[in-house]
């Protein structure tokens, strides 16, 4: 008997199959039962009937459960109105029956549904979310890997910051201190000299104690960096990489993205050149919709929210004043840091971080000296300036963050298996 996942099954039509799944509901009318099946690669409806099925068999179908495991043996036929296969039951064996199952279709509170997170990623919305996330994964790893860049895997455990000391996990390293790495740039612009353009793609960490619905404390960052190239050549590649990752998951997750109740329609607009306005510029806009925002400010949420509410696509924002902005990136001269946040439309905001890289030796001193940061620390970061120095830059992707734009959803912790925020460590 051929073993067959249900997304298969349009390959098995007529013939007699072997499906392993869970039941994810059921209903009962008499003499027939419909079971629908869930086997991770896609949802089936199995029909059982008395009339087909023996007497025994029959008495042990009615007392399936939400969640039960079975394996089924079926033929398969086509649905007479729609693209849907279903699964006519010839015998069915349980694994296991399953115990009263905490979820119900009913509304649960988010709190609830959080505190089941190891049961609740098998709801179809999360199941569905976890496969754009996929995509958008495999969709990178394509990208750089097309386009010449070498994967690097740096350092979680680091002695030093990367984005500012006051969002860093700090704990014991034998006598030392260390902290978990917010971002793996500093290491990356390392490897250039040796790769020319590199990326990582890993978990990264940040104390943070806001609790809105864009931060984690655990998520996972892609960070590229690339030598010689200036601010404009790197927002060309964030670019065409954001471009190359929700193409790909219009072309592999419209199913997805239809259990989501995702409106395409923006998505498709990525063809489309992005926006690209100055800091001053956005401020500006700001104004005129209302905010209260200063001349030299960063953007908060609200401001994010607002401002890419007012655009169908997304908006590189470039130019803050460096003030705001970290202490590697490199200045123009009206110390303004060439740098640029991409901010996702439809209200979503940030998604990407990326400068050009001071790469004067004397001036990054400076800056480190100006930041308070520990010049012994940053000494090896230093030395990349003093052999064979080249302009250079890059960008660092919050992937959460752009599987909840992608997937039209409100909150960043759906995203991640198993979110970390200021208060939940737990599933
Ligand atoms: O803007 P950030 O802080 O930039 C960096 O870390 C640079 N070192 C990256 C680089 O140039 N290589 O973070 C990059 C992205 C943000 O744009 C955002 O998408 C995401 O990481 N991010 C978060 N996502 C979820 N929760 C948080 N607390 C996040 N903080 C940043
Ligand atoms: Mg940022």
């Amino acid at each position: 008997m051929e073993k067959v996942f249900i997304k298969d099954l349009q390959k098995f039509v007529d013939q007699e199959i072997e499906i392993k799944a869970w039941v994810s509901n059921f209903r009962s009318s008499g003499k027939i039962s419909f079971w629908e099946l869930r086997d991770g690669t896609g949802y089936s409806q199995a029909i059982l009937s008395q009339a087909s099925l023996s007497a025994d068999k029959w008495q042990e179908s009615n007392k399936v459960t939400l969640e039960s495991s079975v394996k089924v043996i079926a033929k398969v036929s086509k649905h007479p109105k729609k693209e849907e296969y279903e699964l006519q039951v010839e015998d069915f064996e349980f694994y296991q029956i399953a115990e009263e199952y905490p979820i119900s279709k009913k509304d649960h509170g988010v709190d609830f549904l959080l505190d089941n997170r190891h049961l609740w990623l098998r709801s179809s919305k999360q199941w569905a979310i976890q496969r754009v996330r996929n995509t958008l994964i495999q969709a990178t790893y394509r990208y750089m890997q097309e386009n010449n860049f070498i994967k690097i895997d740096s350092p979680i455990l680091t002695p030093n910051a990367c984005e500012g000391t006051t969002e860093l996990f700090e704990l014991e390293y034998f006598d030392k201190k260390a902290y978990l790495s917010q971002s793996g740039q500093l290491y990356l612009e390392a490897a250039i000299f040796a790769h020319g353009r590199v990326y990582d793609f890993g978990p990264v960490f940040r104390a943070e104690k806001s609790k809105t619905r864009r931060h984690l404390t655990e998520f996972w960052m892609m960070d590229a960096e690339m030598a010689f190239v200036d601010l404009k050549e790197n927002l060309d590649t964030q670019e065409s990489l954001v471009r190359f990752m929700v193409q790909a998951v219009l072309e592999n997750n419209q199913a997805d993205l239809k259990i989501l109740e995702r409106d395409t329609k923006p998505l498709e607009n990525i063809v489309k050149p992005f926006y690209r306005i100055t800091h001053a510029e956005a401020i500006k806009k700001l104004k005129e919709l209302g905010s209260q925002i200063g001349e030299n400010d960063d953007l908060g949420a609200e401001d994010e929210t607002k401002l890419t509410q007012e655009f169908d696509n997304p908006i590189f924002i470039t130019h803050y004043p460096a003030e705001v902005k970290a202490f590697y990136m490199k200045r123009d001269d009206n110390k303004r840091a060439l740098c640029a946040d991409l901010l996702a439309p439809e209200g979503y905001g940030e998604i990407i971080g990326g400068s050009q890289r001071e790469d004067d030796y004397e001036v990054l001193l400076e800056r480190i000296k100006e930041h308070q940061l520990p010049v012994d620390e940053f000494q090896w970061y230093l030395d990349l300036r003093k052999y064979g120095s080249v302009p250079h830059g890059g960008f660092g992707f919050g992937l959460e963050r752009i599987v909840t734009w992608v997937c039209g959803i409100q909150h960043v912790r759906e995203t991640i298996p198993f979110p970390r925020t200021i208060y939940r460590l737990r599933p």
